[in-house]
């Protein structure tokens, strides 16, 4: 297993549509396992492929259970699918991708995803709450978009400059990856 560094906002491999992975084999499994040991490491509750730089679809999610009830989901989807959606739900949410950047994001309240595990088997669940915002999240990131891409246009103008800063490579003075660019 490894670490892969998260790569950051201004990077066009965020901006990308990931490909439908079509082996399940080992490198599928190993780019499974470094995906949760990255998100583990950068205290993470999900990560896309795209954002360790690989344009196939794979996330992986590590939500924990919350106050009001809603169940902790850990779990790696291959090929993911929104299918349905219903209600609506306005919380916070952050990036691996974009550090220093919290914002509140309008999303469904309750969702069914299909998908495939890292083996190939079909793979359908129900997602409310948080776990729900998080899947929505990082299939985003599958099709290349990211949260602030859902912000008003007002909210995102408020944003410009501290994502123009980003994309020029300023990360926010008290940011410390896990892992540098340059031990890549
Ligand atoms: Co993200």
């Amino acid at each position: 297993m490894s670490l892969r560094p998260v790569r950051i906002y201004g990077d066009p491999v965020l901006r990308t549509r990931a490909a439908d992975v079509r082996e399940f084999d080992g490198s599928l499994a190993q780019l499974v396992q470094d995906l949760f040991e990255t998100m583990s490491a950068y205290r993470g509750v999900g990560l896309a492929a795209n954002q360790v730089g690989v344009l196939q679809r794979v996330l992986v999610v590590d939500v924990p259970a919350e106050e009001e009830g809603g169940a902790p989901l850990r779990l790696a989807l291959v090929n993911p699918t929104v299918t349905r959606r219903a209600g609506t739900q306005h919380a916070e949410e952050g990036c691996l991708s974009i550090p220093g950047v919290w914002e509140d994001v309008t999303r469904a309240a309750r969702i069914h995803v299909e998908g495939l595990d890292p083996h190939g088997r079909l793979v359908a669940l129900d997602a409310t709450g948080y776990a729900a915002r998080a899947l929505q999240h990082e299939i985003d990131h599958l099709d290349g978009v990211l949260f602030v891409d859902r912000l008003s246009a007002l909210k995102r103008q408020f944003l410009r400059r501290q994502l123009d800063a980003l994309a020029r490579g300023e990360l926010p003075h008290d940011y410390q990856p896990p892992v540098r660019e340059e031990q890549r």
